[in-house]
């Protein structure tokens, strides 16, 4: 059996394209379709209704065009939204939650950092996930600007490193031994985040987790695309589409289109 109807991901806007960085590495052979939800960025500030409302509109984009299963690539619209998609849609979902548990299995000191959104740090999903680690002191830190900065490809900017360097050198003084980014346009800053971090401490993101269970997904419900073939891979954005091509590096077409 082979399904090569296209693998959907959507995204408040750029970010999620580090969670299709690693699909595509993983299954070069699928069609994709990126949604870049980038006019209603960010959803980190935004109420819990707003954010699935948002996240349905996104879905059912990408149930227009056939998709086989549904890759929620943002971490603020999967703690807050994917249980009701789950509910509304009969296609699969595959959410990215922060990696509190490999980092508090793991950690030395027993204190992990997380830097995320404020609407996934509010969200009942990640407190029950960190209620599950009790002996892990988890420090907290809302990423405040720096998605609308990396939305505008002000990835490099003193704004940035300065933002980074507040949230972190607390982190730091707590003696964290892993920092998880909770957030999937976070990735881009790795960088930056590393000149700031003593060496010893370890960054996870949910990348390459969410590319590995999307496989298994798919492979299980014998829905992988076997054919082997030249994939589409269609980039869509509701807004100005420089930053989504240059992060591309221009090797992918990107769509406006209104949605
Ligand atoms: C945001 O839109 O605020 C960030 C998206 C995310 O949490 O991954």
């Amino acid at each position: 059996m082979t399904n090569n109807n296209p693998i959907g991901l959507f995204d408040s806007g750029i970010g999620g394209t580090s969670i299709w960085k690693e699909i595509h590495e993983l299954m070069p052979n699928e069609n994709t379709i990126y949604l870049a939800d980038s006019k209603n960025a960010p959803y980190g500030q935004k109420s819990k209704e707003e954010i699935i409302h948002l996240s349905n509109k996104n879905t059912e984009f990408l149930l227009n065009q056939n998709c086989k299963i549904i890759v929620v690539a943002c971490n603020t619209a999967t703690t807050n939204a994917i249980k009701e998609l789950r509910a509304k849609y009969q296609v699969p979902f595959i959410g990215i939650e922060p990696a509190i548990k490999p980092a508090a299995l793991h950690s030395k000191t027993q204190t992990i950092g997380i830097l995320a959104t404020q609407g996934t740090l509010n969200s009942e999903l990640f407190h029950q996930t960190a209620q599950q680690f009790q002996d892990t002191k988890i420090i907290e830190q809302i990423g405040h600007g720096l998605v609308p900065l990396i939305e505008k490809g002000k990835i490099n900017s003193p704004q940035i490193k300065e933002l980074l360097n507040n949230y972190l050198q607390p982190m730091i003084e707590a003696n964290i031994d892993y920092l998880v980014l909770g957030c999937s346009h976070y990735p881009y800053l790795l960088p930056q985040i590393k000149k700031i971090l003593p060496k010893h401490i370890k960054i996870i993101d949910s990348g390459e987790a969410v590319a590995k269970q999307t496989k298994n997904i798919l492979s299980e419900k014998n829905n992988l695309n076997q054919e082997s073939h030249q994939p589409k891979n269609i980039f869509y954005t509701n807004a100005n589409p420089t930053v989504l091509e240059k992060i591309l590096k221009h090797n992918y077409p990107v769509i406006k289109k209104d949605f």
